[in-house]
Parts: C-alpha cells; structure tokens; sequence
C-alpha cells in the first residue's frame, strides 16, 4: 500500500467480484426457490460467518468479534488512531429470505476494501466492515439486537439471555457455534457510519432510480399477544356459549387492517405469525399467541395507534370472555439520519452519475441503533417489484454495482476528514 494518498476519482469496485461473493454467501442455507434461510446462530448462519470472516482476513482486515457476537474487520489507516469510519450490516436471513438483505451491505464493505487494496490506497481513517449479529429478530426479539448492544441499548446479560423461538437461549448458541467473542463490547466506536442496503419497498424500482440517499426510519413496535380462551367441543358449543382463543385472534388481525385503512397515511400494521391450541379442526381453540407489527415515520401516530389496539384488546377480552394479555417484543422509536452523511451520499451519487432521490426506510437496519452514537445515515438500491423477505427478493447487478460505488466514494470522502 502507498502512504495516505487521495484516491482518484476514477476508482470502481469489481461488479463481477461482488456477485460472486454474494452468490457464494447465499449458497449457505440457500432454499429450494433461490431464497436463503440463515437464521441468526444456527448452524448456517456460523458457515456464512465462517466465508465472510475468512473473507475479510484474506483481504487483510484484522477481524475482532465482541461478546455479543458482533464481528468487525478492520483496515488500517494512515492516522493510526483516529476513529474509523464503519460500514456493515448482517448476514441473518429470515427463514424464507432472499438473497441480498443485509448481505449486500456486508460483502459491498468487503468489496471497497479489496478495491482499495487493489489500487494501492491507505485512507486517512481506518475502514472497518462489520456484520452484526441477529439483525432480523425472526429467531431472537428485538431486531438488531447485535446493533443494539454495541451501541449499549441493551445490557449484555439480558441479550444473552433471550430466548428463541425454539425455546433456545441466545448465549448458549453463540458458544455453540463459536462466536462469543472476547473484544471489548461497543467497540470499535465509529467516528460515522454507513449501510449499504436493498430498498425492500418498491420506490426506486417504480421510479427508475438507482440511488436511495436514506434521510429517516419509520418506528417499530412489536408485541406478542396471548388470549386465553376455553377449549370445547366445535359441534356440540353453542354460539353464544363459546370462549374462542382463534376467533379473537382472527378478530384482531382485522382490526389491525382497519386500523391502518383508517390511520392512512403512513401506519403499516402486520399480524405475521398466528399459532393456535389444539389446533385441531373439531376443537374450539383454547389459546392463541399472536404477533403484531406496527409501525409509522411518526412517533405520535405509532403511541396512537398502540393506543387504538389496547383499548380494542380490553373491549374484546370482555365481550369474548376470554383473557388476553401482552408482551413487548421491540419497541425503536423514527430515526432521522445525519445531514451530513445524507448529504455526502447524495453528492457522490451525483459526481458519479447515478440517478437518485431521498427517502425514508420502511424497514429496520442496524444504522438506525449507530445513529444513536455517531452520525450515521444509509444508500438504498432498487428491490425489483418491492420484494423482500421472501426468496424472489431480487435487484440488479448494475444496481448492486451502482450501490457498492457511492459506498466505495462516500467511506473515502468520510475516511479523509479530520
Ligand atoms: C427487519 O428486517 C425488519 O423487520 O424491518
Ligand atoms: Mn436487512
Ligand atoms: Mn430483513
């Protein structure tokens, strides 16, 4: 490597080089429909760890992973010991996932490094990519739960403690598959932070636009509901004599859609996973444990909204007879991103030609949980016809290309300022 030297301009990322790596990731767990399945902590999802880990040492990246599981690749800079600047994502999928959430955030990291290495460039700051651990919550709640103990919004303990949806706990797994790591927890702290990621909405595939410059977040709210209700027999019960667990978790799920409809605007409300006992088609259920996700750019109208389903839940309880009570699961209130680094994304995708508008992130990303200890912001590519957490989640590799680019000059442009 030459001493710090400012990088041409001219200076591209290999598009061939980072398909390929995303291929080779996402043959890891990958599902019978071109989808991918890599629950966080499972056996998969150490194998993916595995390539991507011997991936950044092969690049020269000094490879740190903290207690939580968090793993970061370092690369030097010419000033030593000033805060790198970070890029990153995860590599959990849901189970029926696709192939570039928060994959293409990690290996695009990996792909600036090696055009950088290619080309001989040492930034002022260090570059370190990260992965962090069980992003999507689908097996572990709350969602970026790794993001959100590095950033010390959840204490280790109890992160290691919780329990999955198949009744495992957290730290055992990490120790299963070999990744409770001993770094210090929170670091390294970034002096800025950017995430590359798919749109998984449908705004620039409709707009024909390459570049998301991503200003704000929309809040989540995630709760369990459990109902209680009494198990009888479905052909003797009459009507009015029955306490119907399934009913009532029907019940709420349309509620939920009715609520959107009449919210407008920007509320999102989603019942994603129902699971009834017995279970049985002549039994009257006897509980029911649903999930709702609700979530709105506006804080206000998420606590109403919130507030809208309580008072919907006690109504039902006491016309259905039935006792229903909740547990929060993950709570995040609307991020905006920094101005700065929005503004920097926004001023490379223009100096490299890419067309581009602003906008707001319908999903969850672990820049919202840096946003709260540096300034942090994200770049969106196109997601043909909208399509995420599913296996057909597809995008580009033009636009796979054009997002790893503005991440390659917007870290450069971050990594030479004092
Ligand atoms: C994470 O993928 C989310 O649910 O937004
Ligand atoms: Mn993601
Ligand atoms: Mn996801």
């Amino acid at each position: 490597m030459t001493k710090e030297s400012r990088p041409s301009s001219a200076l591209r990322i290999d598009g061939q080089r980072l398909v390929a790596r995303l291929e080779e990731l996402a043959a890891i767990g990958a599902t019978e429909n071109g989808g991918c399945c890599r629950l966080a902590l499972s056996d998969d999802d150490r194998r993916g760890r595995d390539l991507v880990v011997g991936w950044m040492r092969e690049l020269g990246l000094a490879v740190s992973i903290d207690p939580i599981g968090n793993v970061f690749g370092r690369r030097a800079g010419s000033a030593a010991d000033a805060e790198p600047v970070m890029t990153g994502s995860h590599i959990d999928t849901v189970r029926t996932g696709g192939r570039y959430d928060g994959n293409l955030g990690v290996l695009g990291g990996l792909e600036v490094v090696a055009a950088l290495n290619d080309a001989g460039v040492t930034t002022r700051r260090p570059l370190v990519v990260a992965f962090f651990t069980d992003e999507e919550g689908a097996r572990f709640a709350p969602d970026m739960l790794g993001s959100l103990t590095h950033v010390g919004g959840l204490a280790l303990a109890p992160a290691l403690a919780t329990v999955a949806i198949d009744g495992k706990v957290l730290g055992e797994e990490l120790e299963r598959i070999g990744y409770a790591g001993k770094s210090a927890l929170g670091e390294p702290r970034a002096h800025a932070f950017v995430e590359l990621h798919i749109e998984q909405g449908p705004v620039l595939d409709i707009e024909g636009v390459s570049i998301g410059a991503v200003e704000n977040l929309q809040g989540i709210s995630w709760q369990e509901i459990e109902i209680v209700g009494q198990s009888n027999h479905a052909g003797t019960t009459p009507m009015r004599l029955r306490h119907d667990a399934g009913y009532c978790a029907a019940a709420i799920a349309h509620f939920v859609r009715d609520l959107t409809r009449e919210m407008k605007g920007d509320q999102v409300g989603t019942v994603g996973k129902i699971d009834l006992y017995p279970n049985l088609i002549n039994v009257i259920a006897a509980r029911a444990t649903l999930t709702v996700d609700l979530r709105n750019t506006d804080e206000k109208l998420l606590l109403a909204a919130e507030a809208r389903l309580a008072a919907f839940l006690l109504q039902l309880a006491r016309v259905e007879g039935v006792e229903i009570s909740t547990r929060s699961l993950a709570r995040f209130e609307p991020v905006s991103f920094d101005q700065g680094v929005v503004a920097t994304i926004e001023a490379v995708a223009a100096r490299l030609g890419y067309s581009q508008r602003r906008m707001t992130s319908g999903a969850g990303h672990d820049a919202q949980m840096l946003s709260r200890v540096c300034p942090a912001a994200m770049i969106f590519v196109p997601s043909i016809k909208g399509i995420s957490h599913n296996p057909a989640e597809d995008t580009a590799a033009a636009d796979l290309e054009a997002g790893a680019n503005v991440l390659l000059h917007t870290l450069l442009e971050l990594a030479s300022r004092e």
